[in-house]
């Protein structure tokens, strides 16, 4: 039997990373997508079975290239993780136009591109998409006007390929992941933030780049055959959590 293949963005570290070598665990081969052309390359030569292509996923040419690139070399895609992303955070009157469009660019936009430029090849495997959003999606914390924006407009996305794609057999979920101490997070996540993270995290910790993927890699499978158009949080129970854990735990 034909090997079941994945196209990951921001596949070169972190949580995209942690998610190929998990695939790749299970037998699949992956094709991994990022603008870090040296990082990616590198990542790339320890994973069994996978192909780098390089890609802007904000840019539609690039889009275009890329997927015509994993066509012609594995034949066919059985999934697509749409996770690349950005995060910058700031007050509300220093998010700026080129801010917004940096961060709309790559999290809402690329997301766009490659799920418009893979859904036909999708329909001919009734593959799944798994999109990567946020808690920032799903609950309003500050300094996230544009990041949080992003994500919670995945989020809708994601029910859109829901309610049209299951026609085909297309499957699409979206995972929010709680904090990750990945370079995207920790580029942001101030002493301030990691300690209202553990103060409102019933868990009491950040999540592993492994913890995601392992809930990704369950949504593009066939365990996950009749569910689509959900929103997962794994997050160590933020979303689900309102007041009290400090005092609790005093
Ligand atoms: N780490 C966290 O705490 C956390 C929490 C919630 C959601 N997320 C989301 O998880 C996803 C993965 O983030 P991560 O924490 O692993 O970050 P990361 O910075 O470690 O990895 C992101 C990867 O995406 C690539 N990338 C960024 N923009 C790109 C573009 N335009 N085209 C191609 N590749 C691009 C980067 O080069 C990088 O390799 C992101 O969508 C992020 O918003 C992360």
């Amino acid at each position: 039997m034909a090997h079941k293949i994945a196209l990951i963005t921001g596949a070169a570290r972190g949580i995209g990373l942690a998610t190929t070598k998990l695939f790749a665990a299970q037998g699949w081969h992956v094709a991994m997508i990022d603008r870090d052309e040296a990082e990616l390359t590198a990542a790339a030569a320890t994973v069994e079975n996978a192909l780098p292509v390089y890609c802007d996923v904000s840019d539609p040419q690039s889009v275009t290239d890329m997927v015509a690139r994993v066509k012609s070399h594995f034949g066919r895609i059985d999934a697509v993780v749409n996770n690349a992303g950005i995060a910058e955070f700031g007050p509300i009157q220093d998010t700026d136009f080129a801010m917004w469009r940096r961060v709309m660019q790559t999290n809402l936009d690329g997301v766009f591109l490659v799920s418009q430029a893979t859904t036909e090849a999708l329909k001919e495997t009734s593959g799944a998409f798994v999109n990567i959003a946020s808690i920032s999606g799903l609950r309003a914390s500050t300094l996230r006007l544009a990041y949080g924006t992003s994500k919670a407009a995945v989020i809708q996305f994601t029910k859109q390929q829901a309610a049209e794609l299951g026609e085909f057999g297309i499957r699409a979920n979206c995972v929010c992941p709680g904090p990750v101490r990945t370079k995207l997070a920790m580029a942001v996540h101030s002493q301030e933030i990691i300690d209202a993270y553990h103060d409102a995290l019933p868990l009491n910790r950040y999540g592993t780049e492994s913890e995601i993927g392992e809930v990704i890699t369950f949504l593009c499978s066939d365990k996950a055959s009749y569910v689509t158009g959900q929103t997962i949080a794994a997050d160590g129970g933020f979303d689900s959590t309102g007041v009290g854990l400090p005092a609790l735990r005093s």
